[in-house]
Protein backbone atom coordinates (compact mmCIF):
# COMPACT_ATOMS: atom_id res chain seq x y z
CA UNK A 1 0.00 0.00 0.00
CA UNK A 2 2.45 2.05 0.67
CA UNK A 3 4.66 3.91 -2.12
CA UNK A 4 8.22 5.09 -2.72
CA UNK A 5 8.60 8.31 -0.39
CA UNK A 6 6.18 7.25 1.66
CA UNK A 7 6.62 7.10 5.48
CA UNK A 8 5.43 4.29 7.27
CA UNK A 9 1.96 4.44 9.22
CA UNK A 10 2.63 5.42 12.38
CA UNK A 11 2.47 3.10 15.20
CA UNK A 12 -0.58 4.20 16.91
CA UNK A 13 0.62 8.04 18.04
CA UNK A 14 0.62 9.92 21.24
CA UNK A 15 -0.34 13.42 20.78
CA UNK A 16 1.24 14.23 23.82
CA UNK A 17 4.54 13.09 22.65
CA UNK A 18 5.02 14.58 19.55
CA UNK A 19 6.97 17.55 18.41
CA UNK A 20 6.12 20.76 19.61
CA UNK A 21 5.54 22.67 16.86
CA UNK A 22 3.97 25.95 18.02
CA UNK A 23 4.97 28.66 15.80
CA UNK A 24 6.36 32.14 16.18
CA UNK A 25 6.01 33.05 12.56
CA UNK A 26 2.97 35.10 11.85
CA UNK A 27 0.48 33.73 9.34
CA UNK A 28 -2.15 35.69 7.60
CA UNK A 29 -5.41 34.27 6.96
CA UNK A 30 -6.12 33.62 3.60
CA UNK A 31 -9.76 36.10 3.44
CA UNK A 32 -8.64 38.53 6.00
CA UNK A 33 -5.07 39.82 4.61
CA UNK A 34 -4.72 38.61 1.60
CA UNK A 35 -2.19 39.89 -1.10
CA UNK A 36 -2.32 39.94 -5.15
CA UNK A 37 0.67 36.56 -4.30
CA UNK A 38 -0.33 32.74 -5.14
CA UNK A 39 -0.25 31.74 -1.36
CA UNK A 40 0.27 27.85 0.28
CA UNK A 41 -3.92 27.75 0.08
CA UNK A 42 -3.57 27.39 -3.49
CA UNK A 43 -5.25 30.44 -4.49
CA UNK A 44 -3.80 33.99 -6.05
CA UNK A 45 -5.56 36.59 -4.13
CA UNK A 46 -6.87 40.37 -5.45
CA UNK A 47 -10.09 39.87 -3.96
CA UNK A 48 -8.54 40.01 -0.61
CA UNK A 49 -6.07 43.12 -1.53
CA UNK A 50 -7.32 46.68 -0.10
CA UNK A 51 -7.28 48.02 -3.20
CA UNK A 52 -9.66 45.79 -5.06
CA UNK A 53 -11.94 45.85 -1.79
CA UNK A 54 -12.77 49.41 -2.29
CA UNK A 55 -14.58 48.90 -5.46
CA UNK A 56 -15.88 45.02 -4.31
CA UNK A 57 -17.88 45.68 -0.72
CA UNK A 58 -20.07 43.46 -1.44
CA UNK A 59 -17.30 40.48 -2.27
CA UNK A 60 -14.96 41.08 -0.15
CA UNK A 61 -14.79 39.41 3.94
CA UNK A 62 -14.28 41.12 6.89
CA UNK A 63 -10.88 40.07 8.91
CA UNK A 64 -11.87 36.98 11.44
CA UNK A 65 -13.19 38.53 14.62
CA UNK A 66 -11.72 36.91 17.68
CA UNK A 67 -15.27 35.99 18.48
CA UNK A 68 -16.94 33.67 16.11
CA UNK A 69 -18.89 34.78 13.42
CA UNK A 70 -22.38 33.49 13.75
CA UNK A 71 -22.42 29.90 11.65
CA UNK A 72 -25.03 30.57 9.83
CA UNK A 73 -23.77 33.95 8.00
CA UNK A 74 -20.62 32.28 7.43
CA UNK A 75 -22.31 29.45 5.41
CA UNK A 76 -23.96 31.77 3.34
CA UNK A 77 -21.05 33.85 2.90
CA UNK A 78 -17.90 30.98 2.17
CA UNK A 79 -20.28 28.54 1.25
CA UNK A 80 -23.78 29.69 -0.35
CA UNK A 81 -25.69 26.78 -1.95
CA UNK A 82 -24.92 25.76 -5.57
CA UNK A 83 -27.82 24.77 -7.74
CA UNK A 84 -29.56 22.25 -6.35
CA UNK A 85 -28.36 19.62 -9.61
CA UNK A 86 -24.86 20.20 -8.99
CA UNK A 87 -25.08 19.96 -4.90
CA UNK A 88 -27.07 16.37 -5.43
CA UNK A 89 -24.61 15.44 -8.28
CA UNK A 90 -21.67 16.12 -6.21
CA UNK A 91 -23.18 13.52 -3.34
CA UNK A 92 -24.09 10.98 -5.69
CA UNK A 93 -20.52 10.99 -6.94
CA UNK A 94 -19.02 10.80 -3.73
CA UNK A 95 -20.82 8.13 -2.79
CA UNK A 96 -20.70 6.04 -6.23
CA UNK A 97 -17.04 6.82 -6.79
CA UNK A 98 -14.75 6.89 -3.81
CA UNK A 99 -15.16 3.53 -2.80
CA UNK A 100 -11.57 2.12 -4.42
CA UNK A 101 -10.13 5.09 -2.45
CA UNK A 102 -12.16 4.61 0.88
CA UNK A 103 -10.64 0.51 0.56
CA UNK A 104 -7.42 2.00 -0.01
CA UNK A 105 -7.33 4.46 2.82
CA UNK A 106 -9.31 2.03 5.55
CA UNK A 107 -5.91 0.80 6.98
CA UNK A 108 -5.22 4.89 7.60
CA UNK A 109 -8.03 5.44 8.77
CA UNK A 110 -8.73 2.19 11.21
CA UNK A 111 -5.23 3.04 13.11
CA UNK A 112 -6.08 7.05 13.22
CA UNK A 113 -9.43 6.54 14.60
CA UNK A 114 -8.28 4.15 17.43
CA UNK A 115 -7.17 6.96 18.94
CA UNK A 116 -10.73 8.23 19.43
CA UNK A 117 -11.68 5.39 22.08
CA UNK A 118 -9.81 7.13 24.47
CA UNK A 119 -10.08 10.95 23.34
CA UNK A 120 -13.93 10.90 24.77
CA UNK A 121 -17.48 11.16 23.77
CA UNK A 122 -18.40 14.32 21.63
CA UNK A 123 -16.69 14.55 18.26
CA UNK A 124 -17.16 17.26 15.31
CA UNK A 125 -16.55 16.16 11.71
CA UNK A 126 -15.49 18.49 9.51
CA UNK A 127 -17.44 18.49 6.26
CA UNK A 128 -18.61 14.72 6.38
CA UNK A 129 -19.81 14.51 3.54
CA UNK A 130 -21.57 11.11 2.83
CA UNK A 131 -20.24 10.18 5.87
CA UNK A 132 -17.20 7.14 5.28
CA UNK A 133 -16.01 8.02 8.16
CA UNK A 134 -18.71 7.15 10.45
CA UNK A 135 -18.39 3.13 10.67
CA UNK A 136 -14.76 3.88 11.96
CA UNK A 137 -16.71 5.86 15.20
CA UNK A 138 -19.03 2.21 15.89
CA UNK A 139 -15.98 1.17 18.41
CA UNK A 140 -15.77 4.23 20.65
CA UNK A 141 -18.97 3.38 22.74
CA UNK A 142 -21.25 5.80 22.86
CA UNK A 143 -20.24 9.14 20.82
CA UNK A 144 -21.97 11.93 20.10
CA UNK A 145 -20.86 12.54 16.55
CA UNK A 146 -21.18 16.04 14.60
CA UNK A 147 -21.03 15.98 11.34
CA UNK A 148 -20.78 19.54 9.82
CA UNK A 149 -21.11 19.93 6.10
CA UNK A 150 -22.39 23.16 3.70
CA UNK A 151 -24.22 20.66 1.01
CA UNK A 152 -27.32 19.48 2.54
CA UNK A 153 -27.88 16.25 0.19
CA UNK A 154 -24.42 15.25 1.98
CA UNK A 155 -27.13 14.16 5.15
CA UNK A 156 -29.03 11.69 3.69
CA UNK A 157 -25.91 9.55 2.14
CA UNK A 158 -24.29 10.43 6.03
CA UNK A 159 -27.51 9.34 7.77
CA UNK A 160 -27.66 5.95 5.99
CA UNK A 161 -24.05 5.58 6.83
CA UNK A 162 -24.81 5.99 9.96
CA UNK A 163 -27.31 3.28 10.48
CA UNK A 164 -25.14 1.01 8.68
CA UNK A 165 -22.44 1.81 10.92
CA UNK A 166 -24.76 0.46 13.88
CA UNK A 167 -24.54 3.99 15.53
CA UNK A 168 -27.85 5.14 16.99
CA UNK A 169 -29.30 7.88 15.39
CA UNK A 170 -29.55 10.31 18.41
CA UNK A 171 -25.77 9.70 18.51
CA UNK A 172 -25.56 11.34 14.86
CA UNK A 173 -26.61 15.34 13.88
CA UNK A 174 -26.19 16.14 10.86
CA UNK A 175 -25.28 20.48 10.27
CA UNK A 176 -25.57 22.38 7.82
CA UNK A 177 -22.59 24.00 8.38
CA UNK A 178 -18.70 25.48 7.30
CA UNK A 179 -15.47 25.09 8.99
CA UNK A 180 -14.70 28.64 8.73
CA UNK A 181 -17.69 28.95 11.64
CA UNK A 182 -17.77 25.53 13.19
CA UNK A 183 -21.83 25.60 14.90
CA UNK A 184 -20.22 24.29 18.22
CA UNK A 185 -19.46 25.86 21.43
CA UNK A 186 -15.90 27.02 22.70
CA UNK A 187 -13.89 23.73 24.30
CA UNK A 188 -17.03 21.21 23.59
CA UNK A 189 -15.77 19.02 21.16
CA UNK A 190 -12.89 15.67 22.39
CA UNK A 191 -12.47 15.77 18.95
CA UNK A 192 -12.45 17.12 15.52
CA UNK A 193 -11.89 14.81 12.67
CA UNK A 194 -11.61 16.14 9.09
CA UNK A 195 -10.83 13.97 5.85
CA UNK A 196 -10.42 15.50 2.43
CA UNK A 197 -12.17 18.57 3.21
CA UNK A 198 -9.06 21.32 3.95
CA UNK A 199 -8.67 21.05 0.20
CA UNK A 200 -12.22 23.13 0.04
CA UNK A 201 -12.56 25.04 2.49
CA UNK A 202 -12.36 29.32 1.60
CA UNK A 203 -10.36 30.02 4.56
CA UNK A 204 -7.99 27.50 5.90
CA UNK A 205 -6.31 29.40 8.78
CA UNK A 206 -9.94 30.23 9.45
CA UNK A 207 -10.95 26.62 9.42
CA UNK A 208 -8.07 25.81 11.88
CA UNK A 209 -8.33 28.77 14.65
CA UNK A 210 -12.08 27.18 14.59
CA UNK A 211 -10.76 23.35 15.30
CA UNK A 212 -8.79 24.57 17.80
CA UNK A 213 -11.65 27.09 19.33
CA UNK A 214 -14.29 24.36 19.76
CA UNK A 215 -11.71 21.33 20.93
CA UNK A 216 -11.29 21.41 24.40
CA UNK A 217 -7.40 21.98 25.79
CA UNK A 218 -5.93 18.35 25.20
CA UNK A 219 -8.45 17.54 22.50
CA UNK A 220 -7.53 15.95 19.34
CA UNK A 221 -7.54 16.56 15.63
CA UNK A 222 -7.22 14.05 13.28
CA UNK A 223 -7.39 14.88 9.46
CA UNK A 224 -6.32 13.11 6.25
CA UNK A 225 -6.15 15.61 3.30
CA UNK A 226 -4.34 15.79 -0.39
CA UNK A 227 -1.77 18.41 -0.51
CA UNK A 228 0.10 19.51 -3.29
CA UNK A 229 2.97 17.51 -4.34
CA UNK A 230 6.92 18.21 -4.68
CA UNK A 231 7.49 21.70 -5.97
CA UNK A 232 9.02 20.61 -9.40
CA UNK A 233 8.11 17.13 -9.81
CA UNK A 234 5.50 16.34 -12.70
CA UNK A 235 2.75 15.66 -10.89
CA UNK A 236 2.91 19.33 -9.31
CA UNK A 237 2.47 20.43 -12.86
CA UNK A 238 -0.28 18.47 -13.38
CA UNK A 239 -2.42 19.51 -10.48
CA UNK A 240 -1.33 23.04 -11.36
CA UNK A 241 -2.89 22.62 -14.64
CA UNK A 242 -5.83 20.87 -13.19
CA UNK A 243 -6.40 23.11 -10.40
CA UNK A 244 -9.18 25.44 -11.90
CA UNK A 245 -10.98 22.58 -13.06
CA UNK A 246 -11.24 20.45 -10.29
CA UNK A 247 -12.36 23.95 -7.99
CA UNK A 248 -14.78 24.08 -10.96
CA UNK A 249 -16.05 19.93 -11.05
CA UNK A 250 -15.12 19.08 -7.29
CA UNK A 251 -17.20 21.95 -5.17
CA UNK A 252 -13.49 23.79 -4.47
CA UNK A 253 -10.93 21.51 -4.34
CA UNK A 254 -7.90 22.84 -4.60
CA UNK A 255 -5.15 20.78 -5.79
CA UNK A 256 -2.01 22.56 -4.76
CA UNK A 257 -2.20 23.16 -1.09
CA UNK A 258 0.05 23.04 1.08
CA UNK A 259 -2.29 21.82 4.25
CA UNK A 260 0.51 19.97 6.03
CA UNK A 261 2.58 23.17 5.94
CA UNK A 262 -0.12 25.03 7.04
CA UNK A 263 -1.43 22.62 10.14
CA UNK A 264 2.15 22.73 11.61
CA UNK A 265 2.01 25.92 11.62
CA UNK A 266 -1.11 26.38 13.17
CA UNK A 267 0.19 26.29 17.06
CA UNK A 268 -1.22 22.64 18.32
CA UNK A 269 0.74 21.90 21.00
CA UNK A 270 1.66 18.53 19.60
CA UNK A 271 1.56 17.15 16.24
CA UNK A 272 2.11 13.87 14.87
CA UNK A 273 2.23 14.38 10.74
CA UNK A 274 2.78 11.82 8.17
CA UNK A 275 2.98 11.22 4.14
CA UNK A 276 2.13 9.50 2.14
CA UNK A 277 0.63 8.26 -1.68
CA UNK A 278 -1.76 6.12 -2.40
CA UNK A 279 -2.65 4.64 -5.51
CA UNK A 280 -6.07 5.34 -6.18
CA UNK A 281 -6.42 9.45 -4.89
CA UNK A 282 -4.34 9.94 -8.76
CA UNK A 283 -3.59 13.26 -8.71
CA UNK A 284 -5.41 13.97 -5.40
CA UNK A 285 -1.38 12.72 -3.97
CA UNK A 286 0.89 12.95 -1.86
CA UNK A 287 -1.79 12.73 1.40
CA UNK A 288 -0.54 13.99 5.16
CA UNK A 289 -2.78 12.37 7.94
CA UNK A 290 -1.80 12.47 11.53
CA UNK A 291 -3.69 13.72 14.91
CA UNK A 292 -2.74 17.02 16.28
CA UNK A 293 -3.37 18.00 20.06
CA UNK A 294 -4.61 21.13 21.43
C1 LIG B 1 -14.02 15.76 -0.98
S1 LIG B 1 -15.43 15.86 0.02
C2 LIG B 1 -14.93 14.86 1.42
C3 LIG B 1 -16.08 14.34 2.22
C4 LIG B 1 -15.69 13.40 3.37
N1 LIG B 1 -15.01 14.11 4.40
C5 LIG B 1 -14.87 12.26 2.86
O1 LIG B 1 -13.78 12.00 3.39
O2 LIG B 1 -15.32 11.58 1.93
C6 LIG B 1 -15.35 17.50 0.67
C7 LIG B 1 -16.51 17.82 1.57
O3 LIG B 1 -16.30 19.10 2.17
C8 LIG B 1 -17.51 19.82 2.11
N2 LIG B 1 -17.16 21.25 2.17
C9 LIG B 1 -16.92 22.11 1.15
N3 LIG B 1 -16.62 23.33 1.63
C10 LIG B 1 -16.66 23.23 2.99
C11 LIG B 1 -16.45 24.15 4.06
N4 LIG B 1 -16.11 25.41 3.84
N5 LIG B 1 -16.60 23.69 5.32
C12 LIG B 1 -16.94 22.40 5.57
N6 LIG B 1 -17.14 21.49 4.60
C13 LIG B 1 -17.00 21.90 3.33
C14 LIG B 1 -18.19 19.37 0.83
O4 LIG B 1 -19.57 19.60 0.84
C15 LIG B 1 -17.84 17.89 0.83
O5 LIG B 1 -18.78 17.13 1.53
Amino acid sequence: MQQQGAVALPPVARPGRGPSLTTTKPRRSCISAALPRLCRCGRRHFIGSSSATAFLPLLALPAPAASPVDPEVMLERVHPSRPEWYEKFYATAMDKFMKPYEAEIAEYKSKLFSQLVAAGKNILELGVGTGPNLKYYANADGVNIVGVDPNKHMEEYARAAAVSAGLPSSNFTFRRGVCEALPAEDNSMDAVVGTLVLCSVSDIEMALREIKRVLKPGGLYIFIEHVAAPDGSFLRFVQGAFNPLQQFVSDGCHLTRETGEIIREAGFSSLDLNTTCLSSAFILSPHVYGVACK
